[in-house]
């Protein structure tokens, strides 16, 4: 059985002047456990509102959204959400103060919470950083709690929205690294939304290419039979992306114009 499934999914959004928009229509996907699924797409395809409905965040207008072979009624703290450009760290909370914050509401003992929260912070490559407050830190280490925060939590799905877009491609690269090697240390699965055909063949063990809307739906799913460390300069990496690009381009054609 898949960890999450959609079937045949729908969402229409009411517009502020009372006109219908379907984002989405007949939007069918399914994710297995511990993969890392990339969800790629032009602007305003529907990617995030895909997110969105997995978190419980939005309802479906119809279709079937499951987790583990149940409905997903709602925000839950097994699918662990990571947003564009988040910026919701506690500035007056240390590094590991931060990251043990939802174990703490949760009540769990203070030595373990402790434990829990170095031991993320290390696996993020925070080692030494823990005292430290939010402003002390560049954007990428503040990136890095806050993975870590959700990782603290043991989610069973971390589920992120381009969530390297606002960081300089110098540490995009790198959050990008530390995250392929989280993934393997703790193969905890992923939906990763991105409209980065690089950033998705450098991270997707699949990769599913979304249409442009109205009415979007996945139009294919790429395997990616890449391991270990992904070189940008390898034949097959290039193969992978170049099939990639050719999936998308049309699709970033059509919403360009519909965009006029
Ligand atoms: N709350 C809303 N009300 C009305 N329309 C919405 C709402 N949220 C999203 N939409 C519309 O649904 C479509 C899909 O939006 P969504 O944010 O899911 O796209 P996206 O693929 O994440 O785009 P981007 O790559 O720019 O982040 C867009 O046309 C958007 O205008
Ligand atoms: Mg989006």
């Amino acid at each position: 059985m898949p960890l999450v499934s959609f079937h045949d999914v729908q969402k229409t959004y009411r517009s502020l002047q009372g006109v219908d928009y379907p984002a989405l229509e007949h939007f069918s996907l399914e994710i297995e456990v511990g993969e890392f699924f990339c969800l790629l797409g032009p602007s305003g395809c529907g990617k995030t509102t895909v997110l969105k409905m997995l978190a419980g965040f939005e309802a479906p207008t119809a279709g079937r959204i499951l987790m583990e072979g149940r409905p997903v009624a709602g925000a839950s703290r097994d699918r662990a959400v990571v947003f564009q450009g988040d910026d919701s760290l506690y500035g007056w909370l240390t590094a590991v103060e931060n990251v043990e914050f939802g174990l703490r509401m949760r009540h769990v003992h203070r030595t373990e919470r402790r434990e829990r929260a170095r031991r993320y912070l290390e696996l993020v490559g925070l080692r030494g950083q823990e005292q430290k407050y939010p402003a002390e830190l560049s954007g990428g280490m503040k990136q890095r709690i806050q993975i870590a925060r959700v990782l603290a939590n043991e989610p069973k799905m971390l589920l992120m929205d381009e969530p390297f877009a606002a960081l300089d491609a110098q540490t995009r690269t790198l959050m990008q690294m530390e995250l392929a090697s989280i993934w393997h240390a703790t193969r905890t699965t992923v939906l990763f939304i991105t409209h980065d055909i690089d950033e998705a063949v450098t991270l997707g063990k699949r990769i599913g290419v979304m249409q442009a809307g109205p009415r979007s739906r996945v139009k294919g799913v790429v395997d990616v039979s890449l391991d270990g460390a992904r070189s940008r300069t390898d034949d097959a990496f290039l193969r992978y992306y170049k099939q990639v690009y050719e999936m998308i381009r049309d699709e970033v054609a059509k919403s360009l114009s519909r965009a006029d």
